[in-house]
């Protein structure tokens, strides 16, 4: 069963919770693995849609079922009714936090790439899982190197006023206070099978 949570602008009434026969603890036997949500957060070219396709090709690779819910591609669908205003990411994080939560009921081992630029926002998530459940990874990289590497061109838009509200230019990121992982890829290049503490080749 869910746990509590308070949404502005409820309007679900009159709805029951209904338990089906088969636990998750049912399904992650069938998968021979635990469920668990790995939260990428960093500013936009930090590298964090990187990892998570080069962990969950590393975790495919091995027999394990994972899967990526990446921002740019979640806003082409479910999420594409939002912008980027400060409640609009709000909402963005809350639905990718209720989504993540249900893909971790499965048993599914999912990594999401979202700015999730306000702690509070990511906190909410937090608070959906168990312990254990929840590792937020902090990839992180300074605006300017960021800026340097410019994947999509963003910042060189959003430093000529094309963008509002852009991250690190003219929106705020606020960083990590206590991130289960914290990976620097402004200093460190990464070692994806050591990152999953996979030894030998
Ligand atoms: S979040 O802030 O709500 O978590 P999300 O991760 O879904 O953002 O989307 C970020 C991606 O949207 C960026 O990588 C970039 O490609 C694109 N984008 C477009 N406009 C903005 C903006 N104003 N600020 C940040 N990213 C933007």
């Amino acid at each position: 069963e869910p746990k509590e949570t308070s949404v502005s602008g409820e309007k679900a009434t009159n709805i029951t919770w209904h338990a089906g026969q088969i636990s998750r603890s049912d399904r992650e036997r069938n998968l021979g693995q635990r469920g668990a949500t790995g939260w990428l957060t960093g500013l936009s070219g930090s590298g964090k849609s990187t990892v998570a396709v080069a962990v969950e090709a590393e975790l495919v690779k091995r027999g394990k079922l994972a899967y990526v819910l990446d921002g740019d591609n979640v806003r082409h669908g479910l999420n594409k009714n939002l912008g980027f205003s400060p409640e609009d990411r709000t909402e963005n994080i809350r639905r990718i936090g209720e989504v993540s939560r249900l893909f971790t009921d499965c048993g599914v081992l999912v990594f999401t790439s979202f700015i999730s630029p306000y702690r509070a926002d990511r906190d909410q998530v937090r608070a959906l899982f168990a312990s254990g459940d929840f590792i937020e990874v902090y990839v992180a990289a300074d605006v300017a190197t960021c800026e340097s590497r410019d994947p999509k061109g963003l910042y060189k838009k959003a430093r000529a006023g094309q963008i509002p509200e852009f991250t690190g230019i003219s929106a705020p990121y606020e960083e990590p206070l206590k991130p289960e992982l914290l990976l620097e890829t402004g200093k460190q290049t990464l070692d994806i099978a050591g990152l999953l503490k996979i030894k030998g080749s």
